[in-house]
């Protein structure tokens, strides 16, 4: 059998390639930090069999229509929403997804946001950057408390139930919501299922793990924002656009709400003269959920394990089905 040729859209080092060299034609974009430009994208797609797809590519009915022998899509994050899957379906295209592996670290960083938000932390190091530490006082720099307090999870899949399992620690009361109850998680974590109205109405922070969908996209709206708590802190790790950027912008700074921690954007990459970045109670990171070096390689070894499961034999292991 003739090696299967794999474009991989984003450089990463050929250490990680090496094992599966005697398997795979490999072609890489030959940039680490700028995605690949379309046109190329378009050219390369041609003559592949497979591909390694970052989620700045968007793979729709144009860059299928390229497509002459491609058979499969691994996507090296566990969110999809940059393919378009139908299409994929359509043209017997398999596509996978990179779950489990970045599991705990992408809950590490929600909580991380959730600390620095709460406890203003970026604000604090400004200060002291900027000079103005000139006296202690008691309420310098005061932030909101996280243990005990009540933390609603919209999205309770696998990074929502490992968010949970890190604020039982903090003796939080867990509000959860989702598509549909998970018994597993109320019974292990304590988590308790409410309606979303009743979940943004209550918590004190809100943690935004729904994936894109067209019934989540704008689910976090001025409505939304109207009904939560004025010292409601939301913190959004799972894609830009499920919130209304706009009403966010306003309900912070007309402190509807207390403060924001976003670690993504409706469009990415957001610039310095961002709306949002103006805002001191905003806490922005460039969405980097899963971006430890481990979870990272663990990322693109999965995503490998799926071409060899799906070119040699045993099939992917995460495939995406909807
Ligand atoms: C994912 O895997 O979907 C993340 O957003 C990438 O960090």
């Amino acid at each position: 059998m003739t090696k299967p040729k794999i474009y991989v859209t984003r450089k990463i080092s050929e250490k990680y390639l090496e094992p599966y060299f005697d398997d795979f034609d490999f072609t890489m974009w030959s940039k680490e930090s700028i995605p690949v430009p379309r046109e190329t994208l378009l050219a390369k797609v041609s003559e592949v069999d497979g591909m390694i797809s970052m989620l700045s590519e968007t793979i729709d009915k144009q860059l299928i229509s390229h497509a002459k022998q491609l058979k499969i899509v691994s996507n090296l994050a566990v969110g999809f929403d940059n393919i378009d899957i139908p299409t994929m379906q359509k043209n017997n295209i398999v596509v996978t997804n990179t779950p489990d592996v970045l599991t705990e670290t992408t809950a590490d960083l929600t909580f991380a946001l959730l600390l620095a938000t709460a406890r203003r932390l970026v604000e604090a190091n400004e200060f002291i950057k900027n000079d103005e530490w000139e006296h202690w006082s008691p309420f310098l720099l005061a932030g909101a408390d996280i243990f005990g307090q009540t933390i609603g999870i919209v999205g309770m899949g696998r990074i929502g139930q490992a968010v949970a399992r890190r604020a039982k620690g903090f003796n939080m009361n867990i509000l959860y919501h989702n598509r549909s109850r998970d018994m597993e998680a109320e019974r292990e974590i304590g988590a308790t299922y409410t309606s979303f109205d009743e979940l943004i109405e209550t918590a004190d922070f809100i943690v935004s793990l729904v994936p894109l969908t067209d019934e989540t996209k704008h689910l976090f709206d001025k409505g939304s924002f109207a009904k939560m708590k004025s010292s409601a802190i939301f913190i959004n790790v799972s894609r830009g656009q499920v919130v209304d950027e706009k009403a966010l912008y306003e309900a912070l700074k007309n402190k509807t709400i207390q403060a924001a921690g976003l670690d993504v954007f409706a469009e990415e990459p957001i610039k310095s003269d961002h709306p949002l970045l103006e805002l001191p109670n905003a806490v922005c990171l460039p969405h980097i959920g899963s971006a430890s070096v481990q979870t990272r390689e663990k990322m693109i070894e999965l995503c490998l394990k799926n071409l060899h499961g799906y070119f040699y034999g045993a099939g992917p292991l995460t495939e995406v089905r909807l």
